[in-house]
């Protein structure tokens, strides 16, 4: 027998698109999904009567939509809470404002599938109320199950692969991971093994902007808030009360006095002028034949305070993280039964296809629980 789920897709960009593309393409001959909103921060498509919304024409019939159709989260909660059928919202948006409402969409029983890393990285109160109000941890029958695998490390097995090590009673040692698509460009790019033809850090970020892998300002991605984000998620599914994400140490790789810059192009132009101290830093690890990378770590057995850190650090040329390239994201599991050979997830850390991947796999995973 055929079960069927309601799918709220909110949020239609860069991964939205990918993951709408990918759902229609599914073809599942046990759950049907139907979805009932699509939604950008200025329009949305409602199905009034719940039923499924075409897809073969969704890009098209949203650009004509009306912006008087708008939702905001309370509307959206209010509509989802009268739906025949389970309902999964896929928050497809960064928006803080959206992952304030998680804790109500899943006390009325409404999943979430998401990679906006908000909800899981900002104040502790708000990650405590979603996995108070939600199915995962207290199976109440009535809530609605969260997944977030792609907020951390996109499509990669990172959220899941901490879960099940932990679920099966393995004790995390330490984590220590490359998490951000843009800084592992960086560092690959200007620190390597050979450093046969040395470049200078501020044109690996100019070049990193040009390619498209930078946020439209990179200070977003060289303030290192990013990377304390995915720890922060990390630390909490690992047992730490980390407060926030700016509660522990980050190193941000912004020059304090270009920190006030307004604009982009004049911060641009004034990086290379501290060119020199990056490239002091870049020297003294060659000169031990290391290179430089910016990660993540959480020690468990660190003193309370530096148990999460975020910055540089120096890794032999033998180490896996090392030898990464492009902008691919490494996350290494040490626990009591991996011993010193981590566990290592590595792969694409970003990009619409991936991440879409990720959310979709979720989507599954719900829909297999929830759907009648
Ligand atoms: N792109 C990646 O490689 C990647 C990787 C990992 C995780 N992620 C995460 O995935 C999420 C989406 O990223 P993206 O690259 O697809 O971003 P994006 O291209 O900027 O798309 C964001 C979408 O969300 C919509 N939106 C924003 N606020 C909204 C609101 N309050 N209500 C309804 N819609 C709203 C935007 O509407 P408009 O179209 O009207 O602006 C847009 O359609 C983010 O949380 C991001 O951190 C992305």
């Amino acid at each position: 027998m055929t079960k069927a789920v309601n799918i709220a897709i909110v949020g239609a960009g860069l991964v939205g698109s990918a993951f709408i593309n990918q759902l229609s393409a599914i073809r599942s001959s046990t759950i049907k999904y139907n979805v009932i909103v699509i939604a950008r921060s200025s329009k949305a498509l409602i199905s009034k009567s719940y039923s499924p919304l075409p897809l073969s024409s969704w890009s098209s019939d949203l650009a004509a939509a009306n912006n008087a159709t708008a939702l905001n989260p309370g509307d959206l909660a209010a509509y989802l809470e009268k739906s025949p059928l389970p309902v999964i919202l896929v928050d497809n948006t960064s928006s803080e404002a959206l992952s304030k409402v998680y804790p109500l969409f899943l006390q009325q029983g409404v999943s979430i599938a998401t990679p906006n890393k908000k909800a899981f990285s900002s104040e502790l109160g708000l990650w405590n109320a979603i996995f108070k109000a939600a199915a995962n941890l207290t199976a109440n029958p009535k809530a609605g199950f969260v997944y977030h695998e792609a907020s951390v490390g996109a499509g990669l097995p990172v959220i899941s692969t901490l879960k099940d090590l932990i679920a099966t009673g393995d004790e995390i040692v330490k984590i220590e991971g490359i998490v951000s698509g843009t800084l592992s460009y960086i560092f690959n790019e200007y620190s390597t093994i050979s450093n046969s033809t040395p470049v200078k850090f501020s044109d690996v970020v100019l070049k990193a902007k040009e390619l498209g892998y930078t946020e439209p300002d990179p200070r977003e991605d060289l303030n290192g808030l990013d990377v304390a984000r995915k720890l922060t998620i990390l630390a909490r599914l690992s047992g730490l009360e980390v407060q926030s994400a700016t509660s522990f140490p980050v190193e941000s790789l912004i020059p304090r006095p270009l920190e006030e810059v307004e604009q982009v192009s004049e911060f641009l132009a004034k990086l290379p002028e501290f060119d020199n101290e990056t490239e002091k830093t870049r020297l003294a690890a060659e000169n031990e034949g290391k290179v430089l990378r910016f990660v993540g770590k959480i020690d468990a057995g660190a003193p309370n305070g530096q148990k999460v850190k975020v910055g540089i650090e120096k890794y032999d040329a033998s180490h896996p993280f090392a030898s990464l390239k492009g902008s691919d994201n490494v996350i290494a599991f040490y626990t009591k039964r991996y011993g010193n050979n981590p566990l290592i997830v590595q792969g694409a850390g970003a990009g619409a296809e991936v991440t879409a991947m990720g959310v979709l796999a979720d989507v599954i995973k719900i829909a297999e629980r929830v759907a009648n």
